[in-house]
């Protein structure tokens, strides 16, 4: 789902694009890059008048004499951090086209005006962010830089627009993101090349986990992929460290976009962990073989039963805990009928189905690891995972070579309105 920023009323002083990200594609690049200093101090202001502004024709306020500290003596000025650094500005940057304006942000393309490389610039949603800055932009950020990896998109700077609700994160930019390749491409992807794909994808969510970040919003949207046959994990905007004590509220329920939604969270456990990433690679998975997502359910309940559908409804063997799960109790379970996978794929080999199930195991407990699966024989079996060098080059939508709209799929679960919640809750 997109929301066009601009149509959501400009009365809203935040709301306001900066001249870098406006609509406009002949840039002024003289713009200023630096954020205008007001010149009068607010009337009410909390902090005491200087003797200096008592009259207000005096002339402009003087600094401090070096001799007076505004900081405690005990805090170390600000050069013994030499590593603590002012961000750029975004007009360090040519805006070239706009990429893709999703849910929570726009990203652009763009061109390094001191290098010239091509970089993709995503705009962090701060708009209604009145607590300072939210917690969800600064994990963003912090796992981009936590999980670097050869398959997790890499970030390069932080930049500043006119304004402080202006803060675009820099990456590399890459060609495609596997939702609109696999719309666009006119075979799906053969066994060797899925099994190149699916490798680099555990390999990321592997070096992910052992970091103790949680993704949480894996699907083939958040997934780039550039014309050398290398996959890059995007968008960590609803990511999270896992592992730290939970707060009483639990950990929140609207991660995960609705196809690619673990049973464990849509039967409301209030805690969860790896294993919801994991569902999400089974989902992509199938995704990549059959070119199209797997769960298409239009919410919650019809998702569940596309789950028992394809898979046979739960029992006490394949998860002992279901049962004690809030949700479970509000929901009639079909009668057991076998598992519906071996005719859903049938050009996957024995241990490809293997490996699948393994994927979509009902029990979080019992659900495969990236680390497990990397190991798996699907892996090691003919045909071998073709070498990324070897993958045809398509051409990129992202960098307007080629533009087709792509079929709708469910956007990920808000984020904005439920800051709080996050903060709140979710530690
Ligand atoms: N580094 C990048 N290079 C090229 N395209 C990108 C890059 N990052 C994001 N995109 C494009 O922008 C889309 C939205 O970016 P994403 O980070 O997923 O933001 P959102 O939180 O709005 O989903 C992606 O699906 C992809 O098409
Ligand atoms: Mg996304």
């Amino acid at each position: 789902m997109s929301t066009d920023l601009n149509s959501q009323g400009s009365s809203t002083p935040s709301r306001k694009r900066s001249k870098w990200d406006e609509g406009d594609d002949v840039e002024d690049l003289s713009a200023p890059t630096q954020v205008p200093i007001p010149k009068k101090r607010a009337k009410h202001s909390k902090h005491p008048r200087l003797p200096t502004d008592r009259v207000s024709s005096s002339p402009p306020p003087q600094p401090l004499p070096p001799t007076r500290r505004n900081y405690s003596v005990y805090v170390p000025p600000r050069t013994w951090h030499p590593t603590i650094q002012s961000s750029r500005s975004v007009y360090c940057y040519e805006r070239l086209n706009q990429i893709e304006e999703g849910s929570y942000g726009v990203v652009f393309r763009a061109k390094d005006k001191q290098t010239g490389d091509i970089v993709a610039l995503k705009k962090l949603k701060l708009d209604e962010e009145k607590n300072g800055f939210p917690i969800t932009a600064l994990r963003e950020i912090h796992s981009l830089m936590t999980c670097r990896h050869e398959n997790v998109v890499r970030i390069r700077e932080v930049v500043v627009g006119d304004t402080l609700t202006q803060v675009f994160v820099v990456m590399d930019f890459i060609e495609h993101d596997l939702k609109t390749l696999l719309t666009n491409m006119p075979s799906p992807f053969l066994q060797s090349e899925v099994k190149t794909l699916m490798l680099q994808l555990l390999s990321a969510v592997q070096h992910c986990h052992s970091n103790w970040i949680l993704h949480r919003d894996l699907k083939s949207s958040n997934l780039l992929m550039n014309n050398r046959g290398t996959i890059k994990v995007a968008d960590f905007g609803l990511a999270r460290r896992y592992g730290d004590p939970v707060g009483v509220g639990g950990m929140t329920q609207l991660v995960v976009t609705l196809w690619y939604r673990a049973p464990e969270i849509l039967l409301g456990a209030k805690t969860y962990s790896t294993a919801i990433d994991i569902w999400s690679v089974g989902c992509i998975f199938a995704e990549l073989l059959l070119k199209e997502p797997l769960f298409q359910a239009k919410g919650e309940i019809e998702l569940l039963s596309m789950i028992f559908k394809l898979l046979g409804p739960p029992t006490k063997n394949s998860w002992p805990d279901y049962f004690n799960l809030p949700n479970a109790k509000t929901i009639t379970l079909p009668s057991p009928q076998p598992a519906a996978f071996r005719s859903k794929f049938p050009h996957l080999s024995t241990s490809g189905i293997d490996l699948l199930m393994s994927f979509l195991t009902y029990d979080p407990e019992q659900r495969i690891t990236a680390e497990e699966a990397l190991q798996h024989p699907y892996f090691t079996e003919s045909p071998l995972p073709k070498h990324p060098d070897l993958f045809g080059s398509f051409p990129s939508a992202a960098a307007g070579e080629k533009r087709r709209k792509v079929f709708d799929s469910p956007s990920a679960p808000a984020r904005a309105a439920n800051y709080n919640l996050l903060t709140e809750l979710d530690m």
